[in-house]
């Protein structure tokens, strides 16, 4: 099991010395890609001008843009709530950037009061992700939220 406490705990550390969005989500992308198991894709999308656009990541070559309510991406921003899916080819306008990912979990990022992004992860595998990862990683966004400057972000 992933320790995404002691991943946040880096993340926190980095963010001290720049906590620009670009550097901190370009490692916290990689910190993430890095330790946790069986993933195709761990990266941002970032609110811009009212729609989500494509962030720091790992993995393949992704959509630009989505549409808020469009996606697992746009539907989490839409709810305002982390959404876990178990198996991708079974959630309504699921949008296949790799076609090798069958489950994601993607987590909104708040600053200001508002949701200026979202952390997206896919695996190939179906039902990468249970309810820890989803407690881990939504405490590893808590502390994204704390360190990083997200000003620059046109939301
Ligand atoms: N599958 C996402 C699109 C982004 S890629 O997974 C990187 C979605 O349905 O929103």
């Amino acid at each position: 099991m992933t320790d995404y406490g002691l991943l946040a705990k880096q993340i926190k550390s980095l963010a001290e010395d720049e906590p620009h969005y670009i550097p901190v989500l370009s490692n916290a992308s990689a910190v993430l890609y890095e330790n946790m198991k069986d993933l195709n894709w761990a990266g941002f999308y970032l609110m811009n001008k009212g729609s989500l656009m494509l962030g720091p990541f790992q993995g393949k070559v992704a959509c630009i843009r989505i549409e808020v309510g469009k996606g697992v991406c746009g539907t989490a921003v839409a709810e305002d709530k982390t959404l876990l899916v178990e198996d991708v080819h079974q959630f309504p306008g699921h949008i296949a950037c790799d076609g090798a990912s069958n489950s994601e979990i993607v987590v909104p990022i708040h600053s200001g009061g508002k949701i200026v992004g979202v952390l997206d992860i896919d695996s190939p595998s179906l039902s990468r992700f249970d309810g820890k990862d989803k407690n881990g990683l939504e405490e590893f966004v808590k502390v994204l939220e704390e360190v990083t400057d997200f000003s620059g972000v046109e939301v």
